[in-house]
């Protein structure tokens, strides 16, 4: 008999044989900063996740150096907003004056600032708008320019999360042009048009006034296209791609690991986490046994980076479990 439940018999023999462990160095938080003072407001549908104004974010950052969380992905949230998003491409908008303070206050943090236009825009779509359309090449400039401000701030890494074609081929020349040849590019190469972004609107601001994302997000039925838009991100310069969601979508992790040679990705997203938040508090689930679960499963998956509102709670968890 093959008898597989000897390896299970101690804590110390699964120890020694368990394929995969999860780091606190391989989690990124996302925050939202929002233009004004004094600033702590609750996100609703994301119970623990708040806005922080600038002035705030040290207590937030604070606690994620205590947690050894030391990545950030950086989402402004503007006080104005108009038809081409111009406060996505202010130099002092509220994401450049978030990532300078960050750099300020946590010098080694690794600052990675999402770029697109949704938060900044009165239409809440991702790229300028003529006759209800969604326009792509007039919408590059303008990408462009916000990620030179944002690395000009002093980010890491830009993350475009617009899906237009050729942002981070546009975004590429411009930071070069610009003298930012180091600033990295982690892109959203493969993001479905998905059901599991509403609670992110509603701690951006950013829902499509009309519409939906579907004429440039991705169909979630497609696995081999997922794959093809990462290969087509590294080929525009890329030096990270991206699957998102993460949970609904471990199969194309899974083959876009199998697929390419560069860092991947996986972005946990406002969705997933709600869900788990909720069933917790219900007394429905285990809310660490559950996050620990979802989290091993993308780095089984293939996940390099896991991007998670749970970071702050993993990294303990990640602690205690050794
Ligand atoms: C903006 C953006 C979104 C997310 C990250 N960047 C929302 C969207 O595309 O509507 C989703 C993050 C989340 O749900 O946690 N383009
Ligand atoms: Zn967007």
């Amino acid at each position: 008999m093959y008898r597989m439940r000897r390896l299970r018999r101690t804590e110390g023999i699964r120890d020694l044989v368990r394929e995969n462990r999860l780091s606190v160095k391989e989690l990124v938080y996302p925050l939202f900063v929002a233009a004004g003072v004094n600033l702590k407001i609750r996100v609703p549908s994301m119970p623990g996740v708040f806005q922080y104004s600038l002035d705030r974010l040290p207590e937030l950052l604070d606690q994620l150096l205590k947690a050894g969380v030391n990545a950030v992905l950086v989402f402004g949230v503007p006080l104005r907003k108009d038809e081409a998003g111009s406060e996505a491409y202010n130099r002092d908008g509220i994401a450049q004056r978030a990532v300078r303070k960050i750099r300020a206050y946590a010098p080694e943090m690794v600052i990675i600032s999402d770029v697109c236009l949704c938060e900044y825009t009165s239409h809440g779509h991702c790229g300028l708008i003529r006759g209800g359309e969604i326009l792509n090449d007039e919408s590059l400039p303008l990408l462009a320019r916000a990620s030179v401000t944002l690395a000009e701030a002093g980010a890491d890494m830009i993350a475009p999360s617009c899906m237009m074609d050729g942002d981070v081929e546009s975004i590429r020349r411009d930071l070069d042009e610009a003298g930012y040849v180091n600033t990295a590019i982690m892109a959203y190469s493969a993001k479905m048009a998905s059901g599991y972004y509403s609670p992110f609107r509603d701690a951006a601001h950013s829902a499509p006034s009309f519409g939906d994302r579907r004429s440039y997000q991705m169909d979630y039925a497609n696995g081999r296209e997922a794959v093809r838009e990462s290969l087509i991100a590294l080929d525009e310069g890329a030096d990270i791609v991206m699957v998102k969601p993460a949970l609904a979508y471990l199969d194309i992790v899974r083959e876009t690991r199998n697929a390419l040679r560069a860092p991947l990705a996986t972005y946990n997203v406002s969705g997933e986490y709600s869900m788990v938040k909720a069933a917790a508090q219900a007394g429905w689930i285990d809310e660490k046994r559950i996050v620990m679960e979802n989290l091993t499963a993308m780095k089984r998956a293939g996940a390099d980076i896991i991007i998670t509102y749970h970071a702050i709670d993993a990294a303990e968890w990640i602690r205690e479990q050794g």
